[in-house]
């Protein structure tokens, strides 16, 4: 009678185990599903957020009736960046900056990068950019104070203005948010059948879409590689108890009968 009670509490002991092994492998997936969401989800946000181009840059005269000399002091194409924000930054390389004494755009002073590189930001790569330069050589007793006109090429600055479409990434951090909350169901299961909620809950953690979770995508998959060996080992184990829990009743049975 004694070994029949054994052979139960080992074998409903290895049950139980096997059980809490499903549930966790609920929760294995559903954190591999997360895993592969947030790293697309960031993929997506790097493909919309910057962006940068070649594009031809022309400069008129302040009348705009053509081209200005200006025109043969800088370099075209220059690069042109769509920020994040939707502003655009212009690096561009001007030749003889021993002559540039001021360079200014929409008002405001261009940065010098290098020697011969200027940056600077803009709201609408489509509309004009008011430039103001003084220039002097004192060798060729020149100087002047001018304003002329920025225009960057019209299709290179559209294909750049249109913004990569959003919906998809949209649709990532819904789907995102439903990983999360099944995640969250699963481990409050878990949680009240207390064989198997240590191994599922230390892998929980409500990583938001941002640009900083790359590292912290990374820690997440060794502790989830980690997590599944623990889990191969949990399963090994649970089968043995229920095999010894089931070779315990079968030799009490046939001790009894
Ligand atoms: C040693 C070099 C330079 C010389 C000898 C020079 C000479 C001249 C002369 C004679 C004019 C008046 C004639 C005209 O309207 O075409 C002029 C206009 C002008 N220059 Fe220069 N320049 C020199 C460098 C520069 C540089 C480096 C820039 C720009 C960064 C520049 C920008 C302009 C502008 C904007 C005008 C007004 C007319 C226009 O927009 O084309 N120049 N320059």
């Amino acid at each position: 009678m004694k070994s029949y009670y054994k052979g139960l509490l080992i074998c409903g002991l290895g049950l139980s185990l096997m059980a809490g092994q499903v549930q966790a492998d609920t929760l294995s997936d559903l954190n591999t599903q997360k895993a592969n969401l947030t790293q697309q989800i960031q993929e997506a946000q790097t493909a919309s957020t910057s962006k940068t181009a070649s594009v031809g840059v022309t400069i008129l005269k302040e009348d705009q009736s053509g081209t200005s000399m200006m025109q043969q002091y800088i370099v075209s194409p220059a690069s042109v960046t769509r920020e994040a924000n939707g502003s655009y930054t212009v690096l561009l390389t001007i030749l003889h900056p021993e002559y540039w004494q001021e360079f200014k755009v929409n008002g405001a002073d261009v940065t010098l990068v290098s020697d011969n590189q200027v940056s600077f930001t803009v709201s609408d790569i489509t509309a004009l950019q008011t430039c103001y330069v003084h220039v002097a050589a004192p060798a060729l007793n020149y100087e002047g104070k001018y304003t002329t006109y920025m225009s960057f090429d019209s299709t290179a600055a559209a294909s750049l203005a249109q913004s990569s479409s959003t919906a998809n990434l949209d649709e990532l951090n819904k789907q995102l948010e439903e990983v999360n909350q099944k995640i969250a169901d699963e481990t409050a299961k878990a949680s009240t059948t207390t064989t198997t909620s240590t191994t599922s809950s230390s892998q929980e953690t409500t990583t938001k879409a941002t640009t900083e979770s790359t590292t912290k995508s990374s820690k997440e998959s060794t502790s989830e590689s980690k997590a599944s060996s623990n889990q191969g080992m949990v399963w090994i184990l649970s089968l043995i108890i229920a095999f010894l829990g089931l070779s315990g009743l079968a030799y009490w049975w046939k001790k009894r009968s």
